[in-house]
């Protein structure tokens, strides 16, 4: 145990001390909380790099030794012996499920997986090249207008089934915007078939003809997911926490996220690292060349680079072997894996990209699986929110929870103009 310590602060010629709080894993924060009635003072820190926002139990990240563990168990043996629902449910309820507990998690989402049938209007009502991104973010939100009872969650067995909800219909509803924006039909979810098989079925069966993928690329989705179920504060998380301090409903808190995670620097980047991959491959364009320009700061080398990560990202070290394992299985070649790996280890090897501690993300290596998969580049970023769904909900959950917890609401240091007199238009 860290014996307790408290860093003193000297403004203005008063010193206060501010106690200095310590996580289980040698994690240290310095407890602000009173500064600004002590001292009428306030930190700065944007992008909020070193500020801690809460204090979680759920996921644990070491971006110096490259280490991330759900509830304390690691990643790797998370990716290699565990279920997504599994995942889920040890994120969002704090143990792994007994075999009986998980059956019946089971049980609730297959009961769950059907969206109201009203809901096919929605999908009718965007255009056709509607982004699936912007159609999940929607549906999620109206979905909570077809459980109000589920807005106002009073207990665990209320947070159980508005969980189950989401993470089910999450993938029945990223299914339906896929089929629509090709013109094809909602293929309904089959009780009988497990999550991820599941979601394949509605992905790319035709009415009369079922699609049965191999067993491997049910593993290889699974594992997809459960690399992404969450990753503590990240922006997606941090917003769907931000929404939820406000006591606003779990759909619509999770809505957001979505939104949030849609960006080329968020969860986007994957679309953005196949868009990058696929432009070096039609253009011929070496990848000397192509970093020459990113070490000129043209743009950016996509699927590389993390806000923690300084060593490596483990999530890519295992979707790296896993987008290996997959094409082999399916006795697949692919220039565009060949691409990465070129790119990959040309920028291990850069001065650029090893002064800024520039590694693989997640994002890097997770496009090659899905394209493997035969999902199409738009719905890459809906794969992410469908695996941080769980990561979300317990985020949401732990907030909601905790005894301390306050609105968010950050302050500003306002640089604009001083008091002025209202100027009427004839004199402007
Ligand atoms: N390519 C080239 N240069 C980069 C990259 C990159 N991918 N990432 C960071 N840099 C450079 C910056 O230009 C900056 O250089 P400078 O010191 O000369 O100005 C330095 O590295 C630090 O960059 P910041 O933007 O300050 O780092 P930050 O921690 O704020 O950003 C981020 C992290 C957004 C992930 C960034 O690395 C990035 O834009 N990566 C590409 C997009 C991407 O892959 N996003 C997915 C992240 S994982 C996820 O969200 C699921």
């Amino acid at each position: 145990m860290n014996e307790k310590k408290t860093a003193r602060l000297e403004l203005d010629g008063k010193v206060i001390e501010l106690p200095v709080v310590y996580g289980p894993e040698n994690e240290v924060g310095i407890d602000i909380s009173s500064l600004r009635s002590q001292t009428g003072f306030i930190t700065l820190d944007p992008g909020y790099a070193n500020t801690g926002a809460c204090k979680s139990g759920i996921t644990f990240v070491d971006g110096e030794k490259g280490i991330l563990r759900y509830r304390g168990y690691p990643i790797e043996e998370m990716a290699q012996r565990s279920s997504f629902i599994e995942t889920a449910m040890l994120l969002i309820f704090g143990e792994l499920p007994t075999r009986e507990e998980r059956t019946n998690f089971r049980s609730l989402l297959r009961e769950n997986e059907l969206l109201h049938e009203d809901m096919l209007h929605h999908f009718e009502g965007f255009p056709p090249n509607g982004h699936p991104m912007a159609i999940m973010s929607a549906a999620l939100n109206a979905l909570g207008s077809y459980h109000t009872d589920l807005l106002n969650i009073q207990d665990t067995s209320d947070m159980r089934l508005a969980a189950a909800k989401i993470i089910s219909k999450v993938r029945t509803i990223a299914a339906f915007a896929y089929k629509k924006s090709i013109g094809e039909p909602a293929v309904y979810p089959d009780p009988n078939l497990s999550y991820c098989r599941n979601f394949l079925h509605m992905m790319f069966s035709i009415p009369y003809r079922m699609y049965d993928p191999p067993q491997e690329v049910v593993r290889a989705l699974t594992l997809f997911l459960i690399v992404h179920a969450d990753h503590e504060q990240n922006c997606s998380c941090s917003t769907v926490r931000m929404v939820g301090s406000t006591e606003a409903n779990l759909f619509a808190s999770v809505s957001a996220g979505v939104c949030a995670l849609w960006g080329r620097l968020h969860g986007g980047a994957n679309s953005a690292v196949m868009d990058m991959l696929d432009y070096l491959h039609r253009e011929k364009l070496s990848v000397k060349d192509y970093l020459e320009q990113v070490k000129q700061k043209k743009f950016r080398l996509m699927g590389f680079g993390h806000r923690v990560y300084k060593n490596f990202d483990p999530r890519a070290r295992v979707l790296k072997r896993a987008a290996h394992d997959l094409l082999d299985t399916l006795g697949l070649q692919d220039d565009l894996l060949d691409i990465a790996q070129e790119l990959e280890e040309a920028a291990l090897n850069d001065d650029f990209f090893i002064e800024r501690k520039l590694y693989p993300n997640v994002d890097f290596y997770s496009g090659l699986i899905l394209r493997a998969l035969g999902i199409p580049v738009p719905m890459y970023p809906v794969m992410f929110a469908i695996g941080r769904m769980p990561g979300w909900i317990a985020h949401w959950y732990e907030e909601s929870q905790d005894p301390n917890m306050k609105i968010h609401r950050p302050r500003q240091i306002y640089m604009g103009s001083k008091e002025r007199k209202y100027v009427p238009m004839h004199k402007r």
